[in-house]
């Protein structure tokens, strides 16, 4: 690997910033550029408009910028073939193909492969029709989750307490007026309880490396109320799996996959997210992503040491500091619904004074300076020396900033210093 590499990231939310702020940091990186980037991007990279969403977008201006590696972010791309685009012109991309990210891209690939694999996941069915599902809905318990197949950014899966709801919940599904043609197919599932972790890791096709395991918090209120988000927050802490059970989420589900994928001729490159539930039986997987997670990104990178992009470009291993790291994410006006643009952003400067990192989403630059732009908005990252330590320090940077309708949870790593009492 050279040691002046030219870096484009892919995106323009808080896990793109994540990405960009670690890459910035590195000795063997000389140039970011980010597509399209956000304006805390901007602080570390130059941010540059693709002209368009295809993978010939991203093609163009990675050929016309003479990129080293190019990262990307997003899942949409990545189900778009821009893997697959770069690598027929010889350009050098951190993620899977088309094939490979079907594993998130379709739901009913992902449960088909894993019975294949024989990979851990709940019990499953897959519907077309009402008539069908509310025959295969007997089948099932409740709660029941039902998920539609295609990508439906967050919206996709119900998790319905009662026959009616969930019969009312699958007619919205599969007649297109939920999420459009994405719940054309349906998954039923059998509800799993736990907690949950967020496995992620860095794949070459044969061979996998896992990151630091997090925990996401995706509903929107504290105590995991209210309606399911993005992410909003996460914690990096070592002791969310021991030694053991990390060997046990290698053997029996990430190296299942990326060998299965392999013999299937669709080798997994890139990163690949489990989303796990911690059973009683042990890890099943809820659901694949190809990508990183956002937020988990943002607490992983603020602990991530050494060259990141030599870990990108396979040369290196990752290296980690042993103190956990907490992110809360601060969320719009409206969000998880319709989030509210135009609220003034004010205190990210005072909020990084005591030690913390505001990584931006949603986020653009109005005529008053800092203004909200989509849902999620800024994801406030602290270390400590402690979790506890890492949550007061997030917390006390959150205390700092101000936009009109901000929320944000109150409880991110609370489960973590309750299972520990820290
Ligand atoms: P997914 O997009 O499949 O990860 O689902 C979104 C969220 O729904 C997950 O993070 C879980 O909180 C929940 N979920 C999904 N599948 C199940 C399941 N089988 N049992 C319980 N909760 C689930
Ligand atoms: N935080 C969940 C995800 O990235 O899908």
């Amino acid at each position: 690997m050279k040691n002046s590499m030219k870096i484009l990231v892919m995106g323009s939310g808080g896990r793109e910033h994540a990405i960009a702020w670690r890459l910035a940091a590195c000795e063997s990186v000389e140039t970011i550029y980010a597509a399209p980037g956000n304006p805390g991007i901007a602080r570390v990279a130059e941010c540059l408009s693709p002209g368009g969403s295809t993978p010939d977008h991203y093609l163009n201006l990675a050929t016309e910028l003479g990129v080293d590696l190019t990262v990307v972010g997003p899942e949409a791309p990545l189900v778009a073939g821009v893997v697959d685009a770069f690598r027929a012109r010889g350009l050098r991309i951190v993620g899977p193909t088309r094939a490979a990210a079907q594993l998130e891209g379709s739901k009913v690939f992902a449960k088909q492969f894993m019975a294949r694999a024989g990979i851990p996941t709940a019990r499953s069915v897959t519907v077309d029709n009402v008539e069908d599902a509310r025959k295969q809905l007997g089948a099932f318990g409740y709660p029941v989750v039902l998920k539609a197949d295609g990508l439906a950014a967050g919206k996709g899966v119900i998790i319905a307490q009662s026959k009616a709801e969930a019969e009312q919940a699958l007619g919205g599904l599969l007649s297109g007026t939920l999420v459009g043609t994405a719940g054309s197919r349906v998954v039923i599932e059998e509800f799993l309880a736990g907690e949950e972790v967020s496995f992620i890791s860095l794949c070459d096709g044969k061979n996998a490396v896992a990151l630091l395991p997090t925990q996401d918090h995706k509903a929107v209120f504290d105590g995991d109320r209210g309606p399911n988000t993005g992410g909003m927050g996460a914690y990096c802490d070592s002791r969310i799996l021991d030694e053991t059970m990390t060997w046990r989420i290698m053997d029996t589900v990430v190296q299942p996959t990326v060998n299965c994928m392999a013999a299937e001729g669709a080798p997994f490159t890139g990163f690949l997210y489990a989303g796990l539930m911690m059973t009683a039986d042990g890890p099943k997987v809820l659901e694949f992503n190809v990508r990183l997670g956002d937020p988990e990104t943002q607490p992983i990178m603020l602990r991530m040491q050494g060259d990141f992009a030599a870990v990108l470009a396979g040369e290196a291993a990752p290296a980690w500091t042993s103190d956990p790291s907490v992110c809360v994410v601060l969320a719009a006006a409206g969000y998880p619904g319709k989030p509210r643009a135009g609220d003034v952003i004010s205190g990210i400067e005072e909020a990084e004074a005591g030690g913390a990192t505001v990584f931006q989403a949603g986020t653009r630059m109005g005529t008053s300076g800092l203004e909200t732009s989509g849902g999620r908005v800024l994801g406030v990252t602290a270390p400590g020396a402690t979790l506890q330590q890492a949550i007061a320090k997030a917390y006390a940077a959150v205390g700092h900033i101000h936009f009109e309708g901000a929320h944000y949870r109150n409880d991110i790593g609370a489960k973590g210093l309750k299972r520990w009492a820290d």
